[in-house]
């Protein structure tokens, strides 16, 4: 079974992201949600909640999120529950990220990198991992500890 992988863009990321799109297309299931046309007042946190939404609804495995800088993409990405999303622009923390921490979205920017060095790094990110290993279960177990309280919180509860 092929990998699903959601990616989106929005006009910062647009043309790599239609670049991943192309390479990636053969090795992995694609779910391209946009931007589909080159806007350049559209806004990068709707293209960061349409792929957070695929990925925390299990209906992409893996998502990828390109803006300019990959920042914004980022902050968006993380309000999102069950979504896991950070900058990454060493092959390093794409990997290591996954296997330690659990990311499950990549978060690239387009002004920052090139298209060689993005494709690495999304390769790192969808063929590593989570290690499944007790000390990182038990930090993963703590980060979404915050995120329920944060949920608990939100809808007036009282906190710790
Ligand atoms: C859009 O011009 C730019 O601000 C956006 O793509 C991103 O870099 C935000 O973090």
């Amino acid at each position: 079974m092929k990998l699903k992988v959601a990616l989106g863009a929005d006009h910062g990321g647009f043309t790599l992201k239609n670049e991943l799109v192309a390479r990636l297309n053969e090795e992995y299931e694609i779910l391209d949600l946009g931007a589909h046309t080159f806007d350049p007042d559209d806004d990068y946190p709707d293209f960061a909640l349409a792929v957070s939404r695929a990925v925390a609804a299990k209906q992409a495995h893996r998502g990828i999120l390109i803006c300019g800088s990959g920042v914004g993409a980022s902050i968006a990405a993380n309000k999102v529950p069950g979504v896991r999303a950070c900058l990454c622009h060493d092959s390093y923390s794409a990997h290591q990220g996954v296997e330690h921490d659990d990311m499950n979205v990549l978060c690239l920017g387009a002004r920052v990198i090139g298209t060689e060095l993005a494709a690495e790094l999304a390769k790192a990110f969808l063929t590593a991992n989570f290690s499944g290993e007790t000390r990182h279960c038990r930090r993963l177990e703590k980060v979404l500890a915050i995120e329920r309280q944060a949920i608990h919180d939100d809808k007036g509860g009282p906190s710790q």
